[in-house]
């Protein structure tokens, strides 16, 4: 089955295609990153206005791309939220329209969900040899291909750490999932970009501070770890943005320090998320763990996790590099498993875009 997958919930316009939830033929992104390090930061109003000029180019390249005309297309399926507004809409509309013109089944999907499957892609899309895809395969964590349900580990416990989100899932089956544990205040990925800013580095901060992290002694600052002593597994990041900015405006910024706080900055995200996955293991006994969102594009973090499990005898799962920050991949692997919830017409035209929607299963 060979999806062509949507994604356009925050400030990148990607399309996908993806066949049998496993291999990526292509995957297109147009990121809007330079537009918005004029404004250090998403202005939604632009974000869509940007969307909409690119959707139409970004979809035909991906289909090009992956060498495929519509009468290969079985399905099509498209971010519905969470995200912001403007963004989602301009993916939805376009899937609907492109739904009944085409005749073809659109599949929802949830954007969280998206992030957890990137974690199960099997290889890089077309453009690479074979033995390239082989190489890349065998630096993943687990390579296995899953071609049927029964080839999933189920339970996973689910880590997404991305600019919005920073959450744990219990996930038994391929159609639940339960949040057993969030963050109260800013997400992971918010914190890098915030701290980024007190830095004067460009938007987003994220690969910025990993750069400069390695140029800085992540023992330099002991800057806090947030709600570690409490018995549940929710985490906050406010308190250390705090923290940076109060250290921020104490000294002078030479770049030796900057490179400190970033690396000693870093390394506390790092520790809460590590220490916190620890905890979640022991309580729910998953089978594997699987690291996605932006942030795990983070190679300390997913070098830092991987040791920990690895002590726990728990498997990792972690998102490939190219597919954690936000793709259509990700939703066209996990369009495929959620395969039951295609609409036709005319049910493709009820669907609608739930900007702050949780993920949760998706017949709730
Ligand atoms: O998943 P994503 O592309 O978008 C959302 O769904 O939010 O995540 C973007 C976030 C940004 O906050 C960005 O700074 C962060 O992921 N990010 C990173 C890295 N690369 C991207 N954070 C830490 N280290 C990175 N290497
Ligand atoms: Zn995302």
């Amino acid at each position: 089955m060979r999806i062509l997958a949507i994604e356009t919930s925050c400030d990148e316009t990607a399309a996908a295609v993806v066949t049998n939830g496993q291999t990526v033929e292509s995957n297109v992104v147009s990121t809007q990153i330079e537009a918005h390090r004029i404004t250090g930061g998403v202005v939604p109003e632009v974000a869509a206005r940007l969307q909409m000029e690119a959707i139409i180019p970004v979809i035909e390249q991906a289909l090009k791309e992956a060498k495929a005309g519509w009468d290969d297309i079985d399905a099509i399926a498209v971010t519905f939220g969470p995200g912001l507004a403007g963004s989602l809409i301009v993916g939805v509309e376009t899937a609907k329209a492109l739904a009944f013109a085409k005749q073809k089944p659109l599949i929802p999907v949830n954007h969280l969900a998206g992030h957890l499957y990137a974690c199960f892609a099997a290889a890089r899309h077309s453009g690479r040899s074979g033995a390239e895809a082989r190489n890349h395969q065998a630096s993943a964590t687990d390579s296995r291909l899953r071609g049927n349900d029964s080839d999933f580990d189920f339970p996973y416990l689910g880590l997404i750490a991305s600019g919005g989100h920073t959450e744990f899932v219990m996930i038994p089956n391929h159609h639940e999932f339960e949040i057993v544990g969030s963050t109260r205040d800013d997400a992971a990925g918010e914190a890098f970009d915030k701290v980024g800013k007190l830095l004067g580095l460009p938007y987003p901060g994220g690969p910025e501070i990993s750069k400069l992290a390695k140029r800085g002694d992540p023992k330099a600052i002991d800057f806090p770890r947030a709600m570690l002593d409490q018995d549940n597994l929710d985490m906050s990041f406010s308190g250390l943005k705090t923290a940076v900015s109060r250290e921020v405006a104490t000294k002078k910024l030479t770049a030796k320090r900057k490179a400190d706080i970033a690396a000693s900055f870093q390394a506390a995200v790092i520790d809460t998320l590590v220490r916190k996955t620890l905890a979640a293991v022991r309580l729910y006994h998953p089978n594997a763990v699987l690291l996605g969102g932006g942030v795990a594009a983070n190679e300390s973090l997913r070098r830092a996790l991987n040791t920990a499990l690895t002590k726990e005898k728990i498997p990792l799962l972690v998102t490939p590099k190219e597919y954690a920050t936000d793709n259509a991949a990700m939703i066209g692997l996990a369009a495929y498993w959620q395969r039951d919830q295609a609409l036709t017409e005319p049910d493709v035209f009820s669907v609608g875009v739930w900007p702050r929607a949780a993920l949760a299963s998706p017949t709730a």
